[in-house]
C-alpha cells in the first residue's frame, strides 16, 4: 500500500503480541472519538520492569501496526523507561507513517500511558497526571498534564 513502510505492513499483516494477558498488572483502554477506533493494552510488571505486553485493537492498519510496535518496544523496559516511549519513537521504529495517520500512533502512546497509570494506581495509589482532552478533537483523547 502506498505511503506505508515495509515495517508498517509487516506489523499490520503479522502483528506481534495480539491478545490479552491473564491477570494483567495494568490495562490501558483508549479510543479516538473521530474515527471510532479502540485500543486496549495490557502489561505484566515484575520488579519494576514490564515483562510482557499484549494488545487488542479494533481499528485501522496504522493503529494495529503501532500497537504491535509499542508492545515490542516496551517489553523489558522499566516503568520509567516505558514512560519515555513517545508516539514519535513508535513511528520511527516503524519507519514512518503518513501524516494523516499520525493520530493512530498517539493512540498507542496513550494506551501505554493508561496501562502504566492503572499499574501505578494499583500499586502505589497514585497514578500519572493525565487528563481527558475536553476539545474532543480526535488528535488524542488523553493529554499529559504538563
Ligand atoms: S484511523 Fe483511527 S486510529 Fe487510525
Amino acid at each position: 500500500m502506498e505511503g506505508y513502510s515495509n515495517k508498517v505492513m509487516e506489523h499490520f499483516r503479522n502483528p506481534k503480541n495480539v491478545g490479552e494477558i491473564e491477570n494483567p498488572d495494568g490495562i490501558g483502554h483508549v479510543g479516538n472519538p473521530v474515527c471510532g477506533d479502540i485500543m486496549e493494552l495490557y502489561i505484566k510488571v515484575k520488579d519494576g520492569r514490564i515483562v510482557d505486553a499484549k494488545f487488542k485493537t479494533f481499528g485501522c492498519g496504522a493503529a494495529i501496526a503501532t500497537s504491535s510496535m509499542v508492545t515490542e518496544l516496551v517489553k523489558g523496559k522499566t516503568i520509567e523507561e516505558a514512560l519515555k516511549i513517545s508516539n514519535q519513537a513508535v513511528v520511527e521504529a516503524l519507519g514512518g507513517l503518513p501524516p494523516i495517520k499520525m493520530h493512530c500512533s498517539v493512540l498507542a502512546e496513550q494506551a501505554l500511558k493508561k496501562a502504566i497509570d492503572d499499574y501505578l494506581k494499583k500499586t502505589t495509589g497514585k497514578g500519572l497526571d493525565i487528563k481527558e482532552d475536553k476539545n474532543n478533537d480526535g488528535e488524542c483523547i488523553l493529554k499529559k498534564n504538563v
